[in-house]
């Protein structure tokens, strides 16, 4: 009985492998990829460029830009785009235009992104989840319908990258709000696209070492607002409470972020290069045994886990 199911399920795997490893030929095609100015897309852009591919690289400071091109091939260019601005969008889309002419678009990576405020929804503004919105929803958006026609021109692929937190929200803040949005965003992007060979992927990485994942900032971040909370509100929390989460989050952090970002990439090169690209990618040891896996648990069981986790507001009711 469970014999001929095995062997089943072992075929299955074999197939699926040799599928997943079937590359496309080696290209010389456009990619754009947004936020190259440091970490997986600054990456993605000069392995690229290394592979082959004419990368269009946009960035969010002339510096970010300058340091790029310094260390990249004649191949790549480089432009500066603020994701949250129509019209930088609109003139980045008619650079794009200008380079790839007739052979149109072949890859379109939505990098760039912020991690705002992290912390007790209580603590926040509509401000806060707005400013992040703009960056890691909106701005994709934008970008994506500037560059459709482009896009389908050549037959191409969005890559979207969200975060396992698009799958769980562990925390307070527009982060985990945003990634939701932009997981919605490609599910539907993707059918629509799919009749006129437009494929869409999604990577969903764990934690990485970089600058959206730099304690530092997060803990500034955080009690800068923490200074500035009416007196109820914090008198709410106590006084131990920002201290307790700044220590479990540090904790955190410290155990499952990756130093390694060449996960990422090569699942954002698999998305490019492969002749049948996966609709999801999770990079990362932590998406994959504990985030994920999580995301399907019962809420309640979660719920538990996080508030055992976390610290309690000196004032919570029992
Ligand atoms: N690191 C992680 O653990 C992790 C996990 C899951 C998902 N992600 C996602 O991966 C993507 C890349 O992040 P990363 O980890 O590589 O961090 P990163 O190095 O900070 O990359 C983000 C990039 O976006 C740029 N950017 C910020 N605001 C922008 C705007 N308004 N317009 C255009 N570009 C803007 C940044 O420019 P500046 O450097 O000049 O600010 C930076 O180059 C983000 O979408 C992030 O949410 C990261």
């Amino acid at each position: 009985m469970w014999l001929p199911v095995l062997l089943g399920a072992l075929l299955w795997a074999v197939l699926w492998w040799l599928r997943d490893r079937q590359c496309l030929p080696a290209s010389d095609a456009f990619v754009f990829i947004t936020g190259c100015d440091s970490g997986f897309g600054r990456l993605l852009a000069l392995r690229l460029d290394q592979k082959g591919f004419r990368v269009l690289a946009s960035c969010l400071t002339p510096s970010g830009a300058e340091d790029l091109q310094q260390v990249a091939s004649s191949r790549l260019h480089t432009t500066l785009m603020d994701v949250t601005d129509p019209q930088s969008i609109q003139q980045a889309g008619k650079w794009v235009e200008t380079h790839v002419g007739e052979a149109g678009l072949f890859g379109l990576v939505n990098n760039a992104g912020v991690a705002g405020i992290i912390g007790p929804t209580p603590w926040l503004t509509q401000d806060d989840f707005l400013r992040v919105l703009n960056v890691n929803t909106l701005g994709p958006i934008g970008v994506t319908l500037t560059l459709l026609p482009l896009l389908q021109q050549a037959r191409g692929r969005v890559v979207n990258i969200t975060s396992v937190l698009g799958r769980l929200a562990a925390n307070g803040g527009g982060y985990c709000v945003s990634k939701f949005g932009l997981e919605a965003f490609s599910d539907s992007l993707r059918r629509d696209m799919a009749p006129f060979g437009v494929q869409v992927s999604i990577v969903e990485p764990g934690f990485f070492q970089t600058p959206v994942t730099n304690l530092e900032t997060l803990e500034d971040a955080l009690q800068t607002r923490w200074a500035r909370l009416p007196p109820a509100t914090r008198a709410c929390y106590g006084e131990a409470f920002l201290t307790t989460y700044l220590k479990v989050q540090a904790r955190i952090m410290n155990l499952i972020c990756d130093p390694d970002l060449t996960k990422v990439s090569r699942c954002l090169e698999h998305a490019l290069t492969a002749r049948h690209p996966r609709t999801r990618y999770s990079p990362g040891w932590d998406a994959k045994v504990l985030w994920l896996p999580a995301s399907y648990l019962p809420a309640s069981l979660v719920d538990a886990v996080l508030a055992w986790v976390l610290p309690k507001p000196a004032q919570a009711v029992s």
